[in-house]
Parts: structure tokens; C-alpha cells; sequence
């Protein structure tokens, strides 16, 4: 891997998430085994949360622990960091005592402010821009449950948030055709549109028609309408995302075999039904539980 960090996906080449992929595939399988891969003994990841989470938090302090090393949780109603260190002093602190960190904000500038004065690594936990090692969870589980990425049609319903930044990005990337039905308003990042713009080798497609982005679909995602921080939108987000929602007739456009990814939270009523979320929850904790596979190997890769 040549990459310091884990800032984004746009930052890593192919070859590079593969590597994280067969590594993954690797760890897990040795985790199932009982085999010991203790790679990260006596080192520490400092974990930055500037907002909620369950699976960031425990996948990556459980993912420490079987690694060999140990994980310090700094939320910001305990640290300096929620009474206005600036981040330049922060990154040169933890670099001083811990082997890398790994931070959950609203900013991607201060992901990349931590690793342009920090020395260690530093891995996005997510941003307002970005999730990439939930993506790369994604891309791990359906590469097992089909086999291969290249020439799937992945395609992503809803909000064009972090997750869709991400989903977008990786799936390009991994030569997955992708497309995406968004209401106006509510479009993919520039950057990430500028992006899928310059891919030759997949196909993107940016529709306010979900089941025009749905047809002939191997993996269909959606994402909660109001994300971590956008709480106060919600009334006109339901109102925005009323066509959106992830059901059987949308399904029905899709392929016989066609998986279901959900990052969780879910809200069920909402962005997908109870129905399509029960029929495909077992695709949707395999990709919860490799949220832990995918950034061990994220981790061993970038602090052994
Ligand atoms: N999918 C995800 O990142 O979950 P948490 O918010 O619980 O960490
Ligand atoms: N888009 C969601 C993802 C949560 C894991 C959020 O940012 O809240």
C-alpha cells in the first residue's frame, strides 16, 4: 500500500483496494480459524468521534484488540478537541504517544489537517464527505456473495451524502458500472461527479429516477435521508426523499439475485421497508460484521 492514510477513496488505486480486500479476506478467515495474527502488538490507535456511532467504534476497538494492540476512545465532550484545540496541535500530541488515529467529524479538511501535522497514520472514520471504510466493508461482502466487483451494476437510491460519495468513488474504481437516483438539490459531491466524469474503463449514471437507476441492478444501496448532524432537516429531507425509498416494486427492476447493502443506522418506513430490509438482512450484517475484517487489514496495512 502506498498510501499513509486512509483519508478517502478517491486517494487509492485499485490494486490498492484490492490489497485491502485480500488482506480482509485473510483476517477473516484466520479470525474464523482461531489463528493468532497478533501484527499490531503494543501498538495504539487513538479514536477521534466528534459524533455518534456503534459500529466505527466497536469494530475498530475490537479489531485492535484481536490485532494485538489497543484502542483509546477520545470523544469530544471528554477531550480538549470539543473545547477548540486546533486539530494541528491535536495531530501533534497523539502522534507523540499513539501509532495512529482514526477520527469520526463533520470536516474532511480536518481529516486532512490531522494528517498533514500528525506523523502516524490517520484513517477516516467518516466525514460529511466520505465513508471509506464502510465502502470498502461493502465491496469485501460483495465480492463474497458474487464472486467479483468488475462488471457488477451497483446502484445507490436516496441522499448523494457521505455514503454515496463513497459508494460512487469505490465502485468506479473497482470497475463497477454505478448508478445513482437522487432528487435535484440532494446531487453527489462535485468533486466525485468531476470524478466518475473521468473514468473510461465504467459506467456512471446520475438520475432523478429510481427505478431507472434500479434496472438490471446486482447490489442496490440506500442510506438514511437525514445524516448525523442534518437532524433539524428531517421534515423537509421526508418531503425531498418521498420517491426514494427502497421497496419491492423498486426491487422488482433490479435482478433476481440482486443484494441489498444498508451501512446502519437503517430506518425502516423510511429510505427502505421492513419487507426488503428483512429479506436481505442477512447481505446486511455480513457487511456490518466486515466493517471489522476490512479495517483490520486497513490497519495492518498502514501501522505495522
Ligand atoms: N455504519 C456506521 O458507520 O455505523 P456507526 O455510525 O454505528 O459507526
Ligand atoms: N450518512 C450517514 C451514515 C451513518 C453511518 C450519516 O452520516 O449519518
Amino acid at each position: 500500500m502506498n498510501n499513509k492514510h486512509l483519508l478517502k477513496l478517491l486517494d487509492l488505486s485499485r490494486e490498492e483496494i484490492h490489497e485491502i480486500l485480500d488482506l480482509a479476506d485473510q483476517l477473516k478467515y484466520d479470525q474464523k480459524h482461531g489463528i493468532p495474527h497478533e501484527v499490531l502488538k503494543g501498538k495504539t490507535l487513538a479514536m477521534i468521534f466528534s459524533k455518534n456511532s456503534t459500529r466505527t467504534r466497536v469494530s475498530f476497538e475490537v479489531g485492535m484488540f484481536q490485532l494485538g494492540g489497543h484502542a483509546l476512545f477520545l470523544s469530544n465532550a471528554v477531550s480538549q478537541i470539543g473545547r477548540g484545540e486546533p486539530v494541528q496541535d491535536t495531530a501533534r500530541v497523539l502522534s507523540r504517544y499513539c501509532d495512529g488515529i482514526m477520527i469520526r467529524t463533520f470536516e474532511q479538511q480536518e481529516v486532512e489537517d490531522l494528517a498533514k501535522y500528525g506523523s502516524i497514520p490517520v484513517i477516516n472514520g467518516l466525514t460529511d464527505f466520505c465513508h471509506p471504510c464502510q465502502v470498502l466493508a461493502d465491496l469485501m461482502t460483495i465480492r463474497e456473495h458474487k464472486a467479483k466487483l468488475e462488471g457488477l451494476k451497483i446502484c445507490y437510491i436516496g441522499d448523494g451524502n457521505n455514503m454515496a460519495n463513497s459508494i460512487i468513488v469505490g465502485g468506479l474504481k473497482c470497475g463497477m458500472d454505478v448508478s445513482v437516483a437522487s432528487p435535484s438539490g440532494y446531487q453527489p459531491d462535485q468533486q466525485v461527479k468531476d470524478f466518475a466524469a473521468s473514468v473510461t474503463d465504467a459506467k456512471f449514471v446520475l438520475t432523478g429516477d429510481p427505478v431507472e437507476a434500479a434496472r438490471d441492478a446486482d447490489v442496490i444501496f440506500t442510506d438514511v435521508w437525514a445524516s448525523m448532524g442534518q437532524e433539524q432537516e428531517k421534515a423537509e429531507r421526508e418531503k425531498a426523499f418521498a420517491g426514494y425509498q427502497v421497496n419491492d416494486k423498486l426491487m422488482a427492476a433490479a435482478k433476481p439475485d440482486c443484494m441489498v447493502q444498508h451501512c446502519l443506522p437503517a430506518h425502516r418506513g423510511e429510505e427502505i421497508t421492513e419487507e426488503v430490509f428483512e429479506a436481505h438482512a442477512g447481505e446486511i450484517f455480513d457487511e456490518a460484521e466486515n466493517r471489522l475484517h476490512a479495517q483490520k487489514a486497513v490497519m495492518a496495512l498502514l501501522m505495522k
